[in-house]
């Protein structure tokens, strides 16, 4: 059966859960991964961020949208450069602590985002993570609301997958449905409100973008209070990507108001 929880207070046990946390924690993350990053490490508080800083580790986060005073990045994947190696530590309100909790319910957890679409999908329909039971997408939400870009990515993904769905997939994928595109329904969003007004529209095109990476985030380890994600294998080749940091910075305003 495939489900999906429309915010992290209704996450169940799985056998597989996917998380989704588009604007911005599972796009920063999966950029991460794509750029070099080994691992990301995702930890339920920008407090706990600062206990696992290291040597070869970085930090990124956010506080209301805002990068963290002595923290290396904030959240935004733009912000992020080539690396070969290293680990990035990322705390952010509502993304973060969603798969922190996700992996301690679900034998297997992964990331998912509008940039590695086609990546989940195809892993998902491949039976990557063969499971003959529940896969649960799980929405981040914000502060404990449903967020529709989140709910608009889960029914992307729902609407792809053949297979029994619960009610609230076919929610979600109405809702998916609803949107000529995935700029559209990420503009709309009150997430993309407060990155517009904290100067971080970018973001929002950046996230937009779909399929333009070709791995799928999964955790290996989950130490408490804390998720370490990794690229997962076996599931398609890296390909080009047009990463668009280079077109955009943060100053800049585009599109709406
Ligand atoms: C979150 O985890 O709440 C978000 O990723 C926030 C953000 O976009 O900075």
């Amino acid at each position: 059966v495939i489900d999906v929880a429309f915010t992290r207070a209704e996450l169940r046990p799985a056998d597989l859960t996917v998380v989704i946390d588009v604007l911005r924690a599972t796009s920063t993350a999966t950029t991460a991964l794509y750029l070099g990053f080994a691992e990301v490490v995702l930890v339920e508080s920008v407090e706990q961020a600062a206990g696992w800083r290291a040597s070869g580790r970085l930090l990124a986060g956010e506080r209301n949208c805002r990068r963290p005073a002595g923290f290396d990045f904030g959240n935004s994947p733009l912000e992020l450069s080539q690396r070969s190696g290293g680990s990035l530590v990322l705390a952010t309100t509502n993304g973060a602590p969603a798969i922190v909790a996700a992996a301690e319910q679900a034998a297997t957890v992964v990331l998912a985002c509008l940039l590695n679409l086609g990546a989940v999908v195809a892993a998902l329909q491949a039976g990557a993570w063969a499971t003959e039971g529940t896969v649960q997408i799980v929405c981040s939400g914000t502060d404990g609301a449903v967020a529709l870009e989140d709910v608009y990515v889960a029914g992307r993904i729902c609407a792809a997958l053949t297979g029994e769905r619960s009610d609230a997939a076919y929610v979600a994928e109405s809702v998916a449905r609803a949107h000529s595109s995935a700029l559209e329904a990420l503009a709309k969003s009150a997430n993309a409100a407060v990155l517009r007004s904290t100067g971080m529209a970018p973001d929002i095109v950046y996230c937009a973008q779909e399929s333009v990476i070709d791995l799928v985030p999964r955790v290996a380890a989950a130490p408490t209070g804390a998720a370490v994600v990794r690229a997962a294998t076996g599931v398609g080749q890296r390909r080009p990507i047009h990463l668009v940091s280079a077109a955009f910075d943060h100053g800049d305003t585009v599109g709406w108001s």
